[in-house]
């Protein structure tokens, strides 16, 4: 994300290698166990016993960020007006040439739809956005976002429909975020300067506070350490075996569909940025493949 406030300092689960977005079955643990607050302790509201917590941006929240190093199995966006607010959920390495893949939830206006921008970083290095309109109203239920990053490849889910995959091309002299462990962070942040509307919507305080809700904060994954660079059983776990491999017919349909109905934008198509694709575009079928 490379924002200029996101700056968190306390050390929580690192992954190193892998993460799944599909468990053979998940097991809903509360916060507590694998994340911790980094800023502004005191919006954060827990809830069944820290089965459940609650995020809240206002106009006394220190610096205006929050951030809490979360992976949202569930999650409910900020409801009303959110126009200028982003809830991001994304993983993250902490070196200079870091890796991130990011989920980035913009606001809106009561009523009007959000937009969700998805983003991979490889050694440093973004600048690969795409945007989509959610088929549903996402401040109105839970619904799962996850990451399955493996070997292979990093799939982007929405429920059960993959909405982005970016896939292991090194041979080709493609990035992968592969040797460095990356954290799992969430967090809820004013943006007006360019989330909504390309920033013309402001967030307006008086209907603070925003609040985004979390439930079930399941994480699978190898345990690292800051200087591991691989998991120990590299290629053994569930996450890396045939099924998780490539998507299958099934989901690269359902993967089709999402991107024929709601895509807003795609950096593959754009030629104003890009004057040639870039390379990977073509392997993650970001684009029809005769283009
Ligand atoms: C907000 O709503 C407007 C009007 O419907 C729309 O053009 C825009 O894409 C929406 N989302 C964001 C984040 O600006
Ligand atoms: C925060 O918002 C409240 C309600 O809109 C307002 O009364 C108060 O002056 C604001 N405080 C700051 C520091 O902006």
């Amino acid at each position: 994300m490379g924002f200029k406030w996101m700056m968190m300092l306390v050390l929580c689960v690192l992954i190193g290698g892998s993460m799944g977005a599909k468990p053979n079955k998940p097991i809903d643990v509360p916060f507590g166990r694998n994340y911790e607050p980094s800023w502004a302790f005191d919006h954060i509201k827990y809830l069944n016993g820290g089965s459940e917590i609650q995020l809240s941006l206002d106009n006394r929240t220190v610096k205006r960020i929050l951030s809490i190093w979360a992976l949202c199995y569930a999650h409910k966006m900020v409801a009303g007006d959110s126009a200028g607010t982003v809830t991001a959920f994304y993983l993250s390495s902490q070196n200079s040439e870091h890796d991130e893949i990011d989920f980035e939830f913009l606001g809106n206006k009561t009523g009007e739809p959000y937009i969700l921008q998805t983003n991979v970083y490889t050694g440093g290095k973004g600048d690969k956005e795409q945007r989509i309109y959610l088929w549903f109203d996402p401040t109105k239920d839970y619904h799962t976002y996850s990451i399955l990053w493996n070997l292979y490849q990093i799939v982007f889910f929405v429920d059960e429909y993959p909405i982005r995959v970016f896939k292991n091309n090194k041979n080709l002299g493609i990035k992968f975020p592969f040797d460095q462990p990356m954290k799992i962070y969430s967090s809820l942040w004013e943006a007006d300067d360019w989330a909504t509307r390309g920033g013309l919507e402001k967030i307006d305080w008086s209907n603070a506070p925003f609040v985004a809700s979390y439930k079930g904060f399941h994480i699978d994954g190898c345990e690292s350490s800051v200087n591991a660079k691989f998991c120990a059983n590299q290629g053994k776990s569930w996450w890396d075996q045939k099924e998780f491999q490539d998507l299958d017919t099934t989901q690269w349909r359902l993967l089709r569909r999402v991107r024929d109905k709601y895509t807003i934008y795609n950096y593959c198509t754009d030629k104003k940025r890009f004057s040639t694709m870039p390379k990977e575009c073509k392997r993650n079928r970001d684009v029809p493949r005769n283009s």
